[in-house]
């Protein structure tokens, strides 16, 4: 029982993986004072999981983490090797690792001189090994009545006939192709056609707006686009096709055209009749595809030639172009699916992400499939047709392993527990958590309502640049404690620094940055490699900045805090608050915006901006709707301002930067805590601010 488990695992609590070392003292602030009673709260995989599971105790972990420390080359073959490669990697350079601006350039290379090919490993070689008839991927749609299957031979067919497509255009290696597609299984078959032939897919998320993608074609101009005519998200149609029109125009007057619309009709959604069409550019899917050879020989690729870019927000304006490369990526995506998860081929995999982000690339398309996984792919949303969908779709396909984010969690627990109880979950195993800390009344919940407290819950860290899981439980391998993301996966030094990029040891909280590099990392801002070295390598010489914030308690485990720079993650999307603002201002009406994160119940952090309008223009309830509608046409809804707060003036030092600091606080109604104001330029604003708090 429960309290047995307790006492076997009190025993090795002395053993817990990184010992704390040092202790420096408590950053109080950072810190806080429910964190520090967490901290104390542990709780234990059972029994019976730990046996079963591939790493089943802090020793174990700490053997293979030591070695993977030691020999990052050695380990990291060892575990290559059980990939295809159509020529080895050269043994002598399997890692060229500096990640020390101030000592040259930081360029990453894993695997160098190895050829290989991701859509091979992750479907052929599955079918080479006997699991041809295996489902590869089980579809849900959005109507519980909707769904379908692929075996793995199946998908290899599909793939092959969109990748014999693409060559028949001419699209080859190297070249761009963007995917603005929901989540049919269509998206990762057209993810994994691309790699099979060496193009680049960019995979744009379904949910932002026609500006937004037009400003990624622009960038990395694609041989074309695919995407589908419409798709339903719960009641509401969305018409994807006519978002792709508007934003072929806006790239067409900003000097990128593109030629080829491929779009898949999407039945339930939108018949063919219905959908506005262009014959010179666009063409169907099913009218094309269907026609080409189901065998597709595969372009061999250096490892590190570029397999995807992924935009992402920083805090400038522009989205940064994330470049993942092939072999590396490869190698962590599968290592770090089949750890964390504690991976069984009996599992059926359920991850909620779209993959228009990269938990999505990672974790629904290439982590899974190299594993040779069965995947779920869910195209509708989890409270359609009401807040049990997800609990009747991991009976309706006995999923084992639910990968979620806290956010889902959070506005599931609101509607209440009944609709989880309902349904039965026994077959769940693990859990999981991606996109944001996951507060531990959250994780409580999950754990204990929807896994009725048998689950082990994965909340893994990573990011859009670290490819892969890089602070994660390993399920059966220690205690948990709600909340942390508790020890680096293997191969990965998380480093805590202080304001001077000094190492602090032991308990402490301070910048999270990671000390040498692991196969997964990015290698590359797109087409701007100076603000690739500058935003992540500039600011610790010697380490890569992860931009996130982290404490680490007394017994090692380590606790996100958020992120410290100027982006801000709503229901665990990344939104740079320059991005809104400059959506903001571009309203006629508006002279100035500068936005901030505020606390939200369900989503974590919600966007408040600070609005000043150009001179008598008075405030409307008008105004209000239409600058929230610009951002949503800018960027898309799911970056819609949660509050416009008029601002006459906005908080600026002497020298006119802006003092966000105050500003959160303001957004917070934290107003016994806006600290200094004596150095602003006026001081008064802030009273001004205070006083519009309610309007
Ligand atoms: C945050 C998503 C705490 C973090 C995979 C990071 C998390 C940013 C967690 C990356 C977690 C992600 N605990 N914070 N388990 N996972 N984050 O690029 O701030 O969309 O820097 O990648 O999300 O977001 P991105």
């Amino acid at each position: 029982g429960a309290s047995s488990d307790k006492l076997r695992h009190v025993e090795s609590m002395s053993e817990l993986p990184s010992g704390a070392g040092k202790i420096s003292g408590i950053n109080a602030v950072v810190l806080g004072e429910s964190l520090a009673a967490e901290e104390n709260d542990l709780i234990f995989p059972s029994s019976d999981f730990s046996a079963n599971a591939l790493v089943s105790s802090p020793k174990q972990y700490r053997e293979m983490y030591e070695r993977s420390i030691k020999n990052p080359a050695g380990f990291w073959s060892e575990i290559a090797e059980t990939f295809y490669w159509k020529e080895k990697w050269n043994p002598a350079e399997v890692c060229s690792e500096n990640l020390d601006v101030t000592k040259g350039p930081v360029q990453i290379n894993w695997f160098k001189g190895g050829k290989t090919n991701i859509c091979y490993n992750a479907v052929d070689r599955n079918i080479e090994s006997g699991n041809g008839d295996k489902i590869a991927m089980y579809w849900e749609g959005n109507e519980p009545s909707q769904d379908g299957k692929l075996t793995y031979s199946e998908l290899l067919e599909k793939v092959c006939q969109l990748a014999n497509y693409l060559k028949s255009l001419g699209v080859g290696k190297g070249d761009a192709v963007i995917i603005y597609l929901p989540m049919l299984l269509e998206l990762p078959i057209a993810m994994l056609a691309c790699a099979r032939i060496g193009a680049v897919h960019s995979v744009v998320f379904a949910g932002f707006s026609a500006d937004s993608l037009a400003q990624r074609i622009v960038d990395c101009k694609p041989k074309l686009v695919i995407t589908c005519n419409a798709v339903k998200r719960g009641v509401k149609p969305i018409f994807l096709k006519d978002i792709v029109d508007v934003a072929l125009v806006e790239s067409e007057k900003n000097g990128v055209s593109v030629g080829l619309c491929l779009t898949y009709e999407n039945q339930s959604a939108m018949k063919r009749e219905d959908t506005k069409w262009q014959p010179e550019r666009d063409v169907w899917w099913q009218d094309v595809v269907t026609k080409f050879p189901t065998k597709c020989d595969v372009e061999w690729v250096d490892a590190e030639d570029p397999l995807f870019l992924l935009y992402t927000s920083g805090s400038t304006g522009k989205p940064k172009g994330v470049l993942h490369t092939s072999g590396g990526y490869m190698v962590y995506t599968a290592t770090t699916f089949k750890y964390a998860f504690d991976y069984k081929p009996t599992d059926i995999y359920w991850c909620t992400a779209d993959c228009g982000w990269i938990t999505g690339h990672s974790y629904v398309t290439y982590g899974p499939l190299l594993n040779g996984a069965t995947v779920l792919v869910f195209e509708g949303t989890p409270n359609y047709p009401d807040s049990g969908r997800c609990w009747d779709i991991v009976d309706k396909y006995n999923v084992t392993i639910f990968y979620t984010a806290p956010t889902l969690v959070r506005s599931l627990m609101r509607d209440g527990t009944e609709y989880v109880t309902r349904y039965s979950r026994k077959s769940l195993r693990v859990l999981g958590s991606v996109g944001e800390p996951i507060n531990p009344s959250a994780w409580r919940w999950f754990y204990n309502i929807v896994g009725d407290s048998r689950c082990p819950i994965s909340d893994t860290w990573w990011q859009t640049e670290t490819g892969g899981f890089m602070i994660t439980p390993l399920p059966g391998a220690w205690p948990q404690k709600p909340g942390s993301a508790t020890f680096p996966f293997f191969g990965v030094q998380p480093v805590i620094v202080d304001e001077k990029g000094q190492e602090i040891e032991g308990e402490c909280s301070g910048y999270l940055c990671i000390k040498k590099s692991w196969p997964g990392a990015f290698r590359t801002l797109y087409g701007d490699h100076e603000r690739y070295e500058t935003t992540y390598f500039k600011p610790f010489a010697g380490y890569y900045f992860t931009g996130d914030g982290c404490s680490r308690d007394k017994d090692g485990y380590h606790w996100l805090t958020g992120r410290v720079d100027d982006v801000i993650n709503v229901s665990g999307h990344r939104i740079g608050t320059a991005e809104v603002e400059s959506a903001l201002v571009s309203h006629p009406q508006c002279a100035e915006a500068a936005v901030v994160g505020v606390e939200h119940e369900v989503k974590g952090q919600g966007i408040y901006a600070f609005v000043t309008l150009v001179d008598g223009v008075p405030y409307s309830e008008e105004l209000r709707k239409s600058l929230i509608m610009t951002v949503r046409n800018q960027i898309g809804a799911f970056a819609a301002p949660d509050k416009i707060h008029w601002a006459p003036g906005l908080p600026k030092t002497r020298s006119g930067k802006i003092m966000r600091r105050i500003l959160r606080k303001i957004a917070a109604r934290q107003l016994d805590e806006l600290g200094d104001i004596s150095t602003l330029a006026e001081p008064a604003v802030v009273d001004q601010l205070i006083a519009l708090s309610d309007c």
